[in-house]
C-alpha cells in the first residue's frame, strides 16, 4: 500500500502482522497473569487513543478480576513529539488501593508516560506498572522502562493497530513502517 504524507508518496511496509501481534499479546498476558495472580483486582488504564486496540485485545487474555479505565493525553503533532503533554480527561477517581496497569501504544521519547506516571502518584494506587505495545529505546529522552513491552523497534515512525498519523490509520490490523516510495 502507498499513502500520501504532506505531498510525499510513502510506502506502507508491514513490520508486525496481525498474527505476530496476536501471539505476542498472548505471551504478555501470560506474563501479567503470572505476575499478578488471579485473585486481586487489576485496573487496566488504557491510554487513548493509541492503546485502544492493544488494550482491548490484551484484556481478553487476562484471568484476574479486571476493571477497565481510560485516560486521554495529548503530546504529538504530525511525526514529531510536541514537547508538551496534557491530560485531556481527568484521572480516574477509583484507583486508590488498586493495582494499576497503564497500557500505552508506544514509548518514544518517554515524555508522555513520564508525565502520566507523575500524575498517577496522587491517586494512591497500590502499585503502578506500564505495559507498552512498542518501545523505541533509541528515541528515549526520559529514563523510562516499561514493565512489559510488546516489540522493540527502531526510531522510524510507525502506523496501524492504534498508532496514527494525524489521526488516521489507527484501524490497520498490522503495524507498519513508513518509507519514501
Ligand atoms: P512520547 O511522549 O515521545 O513517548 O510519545 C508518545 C506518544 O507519541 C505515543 O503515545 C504516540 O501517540 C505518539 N507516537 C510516538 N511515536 C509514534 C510513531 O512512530 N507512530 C505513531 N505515533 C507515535
Ligand atoms: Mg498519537
Amino acid at each position: 500500500m502507498q499513502i500520501q504524507v504532506d505531498g510525499t508518496l510513502m510506502n506502507v511496509g508491514v513490520l508486525f502482522s496481525e498474527l505476530d501481534i496476536k501471539e505476542r499479546t498472548k505471551k504478555i498476558a501470560e506474563q501479567i497473569n503470572k505476575d499478578y495472580g488471579n485473585k486481586e483486582t487489576l485496573v487496566v488504564l488504557i491510554v487513548l487513543h493509541g492503546a485502544i486496540l492493544f488494550g482491548a485485545d490484551l484484556v481478553r487474555n487476562l484471568e484476574m478480576p479486571t476493571e477497565i479505565e481510560t485516560i486521554r493525553i495529548k503530546s504529538y503533532e504530525g511525526t514529531s513529539s510536541s514537547g508538551t503533554v496534557k491530560l485531556v480527561t481527568p484521572l480516574p477517581t477509583s484507583l486508590e488501593n488498586k493495582h494499576v496497569l497503564v497500557i500505552e501504544d508506544i514509548v518514544d521519547t518517554g515524555r508522555s508516560i513520564n508525565f502520566l506516571l507523575n500524575e498517577l502518584k496522587q491517586t494512591k494506587a497500590l502499585s503502578i506498572k506500564v505495559c507498552s505495545l512498542l518501545d523505541k529505546p533509541e528515541a528515549h529522552e526520559f529514563s523510562i522502562q516499561a514493565d512489559y513491552i510488546g516489540f522493540t523497534i527502531q526510531k522510524n515512525f510507525v502506523i496501524g493497530y492504534g498508532l496514527d498519523l494525524n489521526g488516521k490509520f489507527r484501524n490497520l490490523p498490522y503495524i507498519a513502517n513508513l518509507t519514501k516510495a
